[in-house]
């Protein structure tokens, strides 16, 4: 979810509108705005702020709070809308988390004559707010959080009360500092267009924000909390021309590489770190799971380190030997899972390294060191150039580990990218898009590669995909095969090409339509395939880049075909901070 307030002389409303907009893609089920002096007034819908702002209209004053929701207790429709009020409408809330023990506050709440008008876990932070309240606002509010189990960021609203109070455990919240105007929001994404200043509230802070003060304390006690000064291109995070922003990303992938190779490749220190490693652990969520997995197979190749891979998600069940140096990968930085993780590994004593393309996101303050990846902003929920982002930080980390000469690789990719955003895909796209489920295969590299190529065509065009090792398919699969499942394959000459060759004609012969991506002049793929689609010649590195953009342009103009959301798919959020 995402969460924006503002306290200062404008009209609150349309503040708060356009940087929901801004965060839809933490979640855009449902969304709402209050605002209000001597009473509070309320809009929420099911649905896109995008699309309804004007519901809006009668919200007004100078000071308020919005949300933007991704589901959690509760189906997206109108009453789970935030933000929530009590039973006097004294108070408002939103809330971006999850209140573990809400079912008994709730269930203690109903008894003292409570009644709730939705369904979440995050309504009973406005009645415990009001029960508490004698009539001073920020101490009402101080006496609920040590009630609340779980994670939160909570702004809040009381009629009456000059204050817009801002909560944080667990859940990222950052200030912006404006003139005389101050923006309480998840990230500084709605706040960088009025200010640069932000203040990131750490677990535990609890900000009192005034008309011209923000006064912030934790535990009871006032602390101070420095300013830091966001980089952020505004106009790297508008459309530019193309359809979406996904595709504008995905041909952005060339610089992207390279800016992310160079900015990794320059950590020379923890490239050393990990080079006298008796071991790496890396944990990672999604797509950053992906790159991730593909950095094994390029260390223990290339140094013979070994290297773990993990779900962040599975990780606090695992045992974290303190020898090893662990590396969260995420984009947001944000990631709840990726967090407790990376918080388990330190506390273990282990040395971190956080790779993140968001500055002063909540993996950087947890981390012994961070190495940021320089995709600039990205605003289509499925991942394209972020993921190619990490790629390089992988490969500009390994080169520095094996004190490799650079020169060549970021150029190779560079141009290997260049000429993939060209290719023709459309025989491909013909085949997939009357799939009922499309496997993705491949052997070493390319066995993470075809992971992330059937993640990005899952999650933009809703048919179900798979990715899996060439040489396990035979393992249970191969019960699916039909003309409608057809799979993309990747074939290049090297380690495990015959064996390969032998999985595709075992699927053809199956009756599998067959997408392969090669080389051009490959006749024996070409042979065994029904389409074949060519990769420019050279090193691991651009093979890995130009496959991925095919597989990217393959589910791209799928989902276009299908007349998909592509930027927005169902369900989804780019950014997930519950675990
Ligand atoms: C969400 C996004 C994915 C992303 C994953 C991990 O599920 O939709 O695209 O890969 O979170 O995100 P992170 O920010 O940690 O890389």
């Amino acid at each position: 979810c995402g969460i924006v307030g503002y306290i200062g002389w404008r009209e609150a409303a349309p503040v708060i509108v356009e940087g929901l907009k801004s965060l839809e893609y933490r979640g855009y089920d449902s969304f709402g705005v209050a605002t209000g002096t001597d009473s509070i007034m309320v809009a929420k819908r099911k649905g896109r702020i995008s699309e309804q702002a004007e519901c809006v209209v009668g919200c007004h004053g100078t000071r308020g709070i919005g949300h933007t929701r991704w589901a959690t207790h509760g189906l997206p429709d109108d009453r789970n809308a935030h933000p929530h009020t009590d039973c006097t409408g004294q108070f408002a809330i939103v809330h971006n988390g999850i209140i573990e023990n809400y079912a008994e506050l709730r269930r203690g709440l109903e008894s003292r004559d409570h009644r709730f008008t939705s369904d979440t876990d995050s309504e009973v932070i406005v009645h415990l707010i009001e029960e508490a309240w004698e009539g001073d606002f920020a101490a009402a509010v101080r006496s609920v959080l040590p009630l609340l189990r779980g994670s939160y960021a909570i702004l809040a609203l009381c009629a009456g009360s000059d204050e817009v109070i801002a909560a944080r455990e667990r859940s990222p919240l950052v200030i912006g500092l404006g003139d005389s105007e101050f923006f309480a929001c998840s990230d500084a994404t709605p706040i960088v267009m009025y200010t640069r200043d932000i203040l990131v509230l750490e677990d535990g802070d609890m900000a009192v924000i005034r008309e011209g003060s923000v006064a912030v304390e934790n535990g009871g006690e006032v602390v101070a909390r420095e300013a830091s000064y966001v980089d952020y291109d505004v106009e790297a995070a508008r459309k530019g021309g193309f359809a979406h922003f996904m595709l504008k990303e995905i041909f952005e992938q060339s610089d992207v590489f390279q800016q992310s190779f160079r900015l990794a490749f320059s950590h020379l220190e923890t490239s050393a770190l990990l080079r006298h490693a008796h071991g790496i652990s890396v944990i990672a969520c999604g797509t950053s799971y992906n790159a991730s997995l593909l950095f094994r197979y390029f260390v223990e190749k290339e140094c013979g380190t070994p290297v773990r891979v993990d779900l962040a998600s599975e990780y606090r069940y695992l045992s974290t030997p303190e020898d090893e140096v662990v590396i969260a990968v995420s984009q947001s930085g944000e990631t709840a899972d990726t967090l407790s993780a990376l918080k388990k590994a330190a506390a273990s004593g282990c040395p971190t390294i956080a790779i993140t393309n968001v500055q002063g996101s909540s993996i950087t303050r947890a981390a012994d060191r961070t190495i940021y990846t320089g995709a600039g902003p990205e605003i289509s929920v499925a991942a394209t150039k972020s993921y190619m982002a990490q790629v390089a930080a992988f490969v500009g980390l390994l080169a520095g580990m094996t004190c490799s000469e650079t020169s060549f690789v970021e150029c190779s990719v560079g141009q290997a990218i260049e000429e993939s955003l060209l290719t023709d895909v459309s025989e491909a796209v013909s085949l997939c898009v009357p799939a009922s489920t499309i496997f993705y295969v491949g052997r070493g590299i390319f066995y993470p590669v075809a992971l992330e190529g059937a993640l990005k065509m899952k999650e933009i065009s809703y048919i179900h995909a798979e990715g899996y090792a060439a040489g396990e398919i035979k393992h249970g699969p191969f019960a699916l095969l039909s003309e409608m499942t057809p799979a993309v394959a990747v074939c290049l000459p090297g380690d495990g090409y015959h064996s390969m060759l032998g999985n595709l004609r075992e699927m053809k012969a199956r009756g599998t339509p067959l997408i392969g991506i090669g080389y051009g002049d490959d006749i024996d793929l070409q042979d065994v395939t029904d389409v074949c689609i060519p990769i420019p010649k050279g090193d691991e590195y651009a093979q890995v880049a130009a496959v991925t953009v095919i597989m990217q342009r393959i589910a791209y103009y799928t989902a276009l075909a299908l007349g998909r959301d592509i930027d927005k798919p169902r369900n989804l959020a780019k950014s997930v901070t519950v675990e």
